[in-house]
């Protein structure tokens, strides 16, 4: 069964009000494009085509408007509402019927991945078609984020939200390979103290059948955080930095939907065209001529 994705683009951190003014911050730019760009690239390395956007009602419009029907790069989108952010594992619930009992990968609209290696990893988080994968990554702040420990083989022990004695450097990051039970575990979900349906809490239902996997994510991978104005700007610099001197885009829908074979060469340079005034239109045109 082809896995389809998930993008949870939901929200936006208080922290970054001033600069959103209530607008989602999935939709700012990261450098040179818009924030969800990222994460989709993520999804379409994968090899998956067929998304479901989960937004604000109030952001909708502006998400439609910007990303389509996904046809451009060979997609397939499905637009739908989360009608107030009551955690990441209402994400499955309101995904079910789009799910249809098919494996899933669940990106956030706002965590940024980049990295020789990548697609290998997701292909092999693909290949478990029962069971959970989450992609653990070594951080100097884990207390701020989903901890996962580890045995001695590397084997998941266990699972918990911002701990604050946190027992491993590795962080949970904002993607998850789930098989086809995702919405009917998620309805087993009770609200947590702060009264989300906690992701944790779903992985703990896959961790304790013994079928939840890690996929850890090494030295040479960045996953960036933009949930404060800092590090928005840092992100939007490390791109910046690595596309400049390496004069290739990072997280370019564009792109990889033309090497992944989602789209012809005569679909590409119509993209091309569409942006033909900036450096980005020049950079699809350039591909064409390799
Ligand atoms: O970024 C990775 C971390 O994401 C994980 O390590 C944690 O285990 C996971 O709980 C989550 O932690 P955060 O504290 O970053 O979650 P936050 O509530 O900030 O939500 C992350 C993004 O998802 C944010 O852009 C808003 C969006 N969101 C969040 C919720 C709770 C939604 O779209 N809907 C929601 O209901």
């Amino acid at each position: 069964m082809r896995r389809k994705g998930i993008i949870l683009a939901g929200g936006t951190g208080t922290r970054l009000w001033p600069i959103t003014m209530g607008v989602s911050k999935q939709l700012l730019p990261l450098y040179n494009k818009p924030m969800i760009y990222y994460p989709l690239s993520v999804l379409m390395l994968g090899g998956i085509r067929e998304i479901a956007i989960i937004t604000t009602p109030e952001d909708q419009a502006q998400f439609q408007r910007l990303m389509g029907d996904g046809s451009q790069w060979g997609l397939l989108f499905t637009y739908i509402v989360q009608p107030s952010p009551d955690g990441l594992a209402q994400a499955y619930l309101l995904a079910a019927d789009f799910l249809d009992g098919v494996p899933s990968a669940m990106v956030l609209g706002d965590n940024i991945f980049f990295g020789q290696g990548l697609s290998k990893i997701l292909a092999a988080a693909d290949m478990r078609q029962t069971g959970g994968t989450v992609f653990g990554y070594h951080v100097a702040d884990p207390e701020r984020y989903g901890v996962v420990a580890l045995d001695a083989k590397g084997r998941v022990t266990g699972i918990v939200e911002k701990p604050s004695n946190p027992s491993s450097h590795f962080a949970v990051t904002g993607l998850y390979y789930l098989d086809g039970r995702a919405p009917e575990l998620a309805a087993k979900v009770k609200p947590s103290v702060r009264g989300e349906l906690e992701i944790v809490d779903l992985l703990e239902m896959y961790l304790k059948e013994g079928l939840l996997h890690v996929e850890t994510m090494g030295r040479g991978f960045a996953w960036l955080d933009t949930g404060t104005h800092g590090s928005l700007l840092d992100a939007g610099n490390f791109v910046r930095t690595l596309s400049d001197r390496q004069g290739l885009q990072v997280g370019s829908p564009d792109e990889i939907a033309y090497r992944s074979g989602f789209i012809t060469a005569e679909q590409l340079a119509a993209r091309a065209k569409v942006f033909c005034k900036n450096d980005y239109g020049l950079y699809l045109a350039s591909i064409l001529s390799e």
